[in-house]
């Protein structure tokens, strides 16, 4: 199943980010942008599932450093390409739902539309839940079919389709801000804030603390 997943997204890293724009459309990533750039001192940071770095050079303008990983060797080899100007940017190959960092290694865990695409999105929290110092911060933005209208989420699919074919088998994609809640909070973190970002195409935002 990872060796699956991992060559289904290494096939689209070249056209991903342009395929993401055309799929979920540039309103809701400036939207997610505008969030992110709302966000201070992130310190040390781990970003699991950063494909080809959309998000990542943003995160990066508020942290001291990042490390950037992702299962796919594709995606990391554009990451790289795309991210090079960036000298806090470290890139390096994970399995967010078993990595060998350290525990209490980190100050921000960053997650960026995986959690819709993971076989086991708990056991990635509850990786991220070890691995960050006390008090961290969990950052989760996950894109979702939840709150937006019937032809909308045609349209999404039909789009979806066409660039990336069937998703892999364990793809779920209407998640709720309120079930996003319960999953961290099983996991001990304590919510900050969640909310839902968009307006035709949507996505869940979540700050998460350890508590
Ligand atoms: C939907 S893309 C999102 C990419 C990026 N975060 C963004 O928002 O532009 C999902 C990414 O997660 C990666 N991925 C999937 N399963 C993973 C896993 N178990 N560990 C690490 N990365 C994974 C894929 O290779 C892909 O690059």
């Amino acid at each position: 199943m990872r060796e699956q997943k991992e060559e289904y997204w290494g096939k689209f890293a070249l056209t991903y980010d342009n395929d993401q724009e055309y799929i979920a459309g540039k309103a809701i990533l400036q939207a997610i942008t505008t969030k992110l750039h709302e966000e201070r001192d992130l310190g040390e940071v781990i970003e699991f599932g950063c494909g080809a770095g959309y998000f990542t050079k943003v995160i990066a303008g508020k942290a001291r450093h990042v490390i950037a990983t992702d299962l796919s060797d594709q995606m990391l080899e554009v990451a790289r390409v795309q991210l090079q100007k960036f000298q806090n940017i470290t890139i390096q190959k994970a399995n967010c739902e078993d990595t060998s960092f350290p525990s209490e290694r980190f100050d921000t865990v960053f997650i960026a539309n995986l959690i819709h695409v993971v076989e086991n999105p708990m056991r990635v929290l509850q990786e991220s839940h070890q691995i960050l110092k006390d008090r961290g911060l969990l950052l989760v933005v996950d894109f979702t079919s939840y709150g937006m209208n019937w032809f909308e989420k045609m349209k999404l699919g039909i789009r979806y389709l066409k660039k990336l074919a069937m998703p892999p088998r364990h793809s779920r994609n209407k998640l709720s801000p309120d079930e996003l809640v319960s999953f961290v909070e099983n996991i001990d973190f304590k919510v900050e804030e969640v909310r839902l970002l968009g307006d035709k195409t949507k996505a869940v935002y979540l700050r998460g603390r350890k508590a």
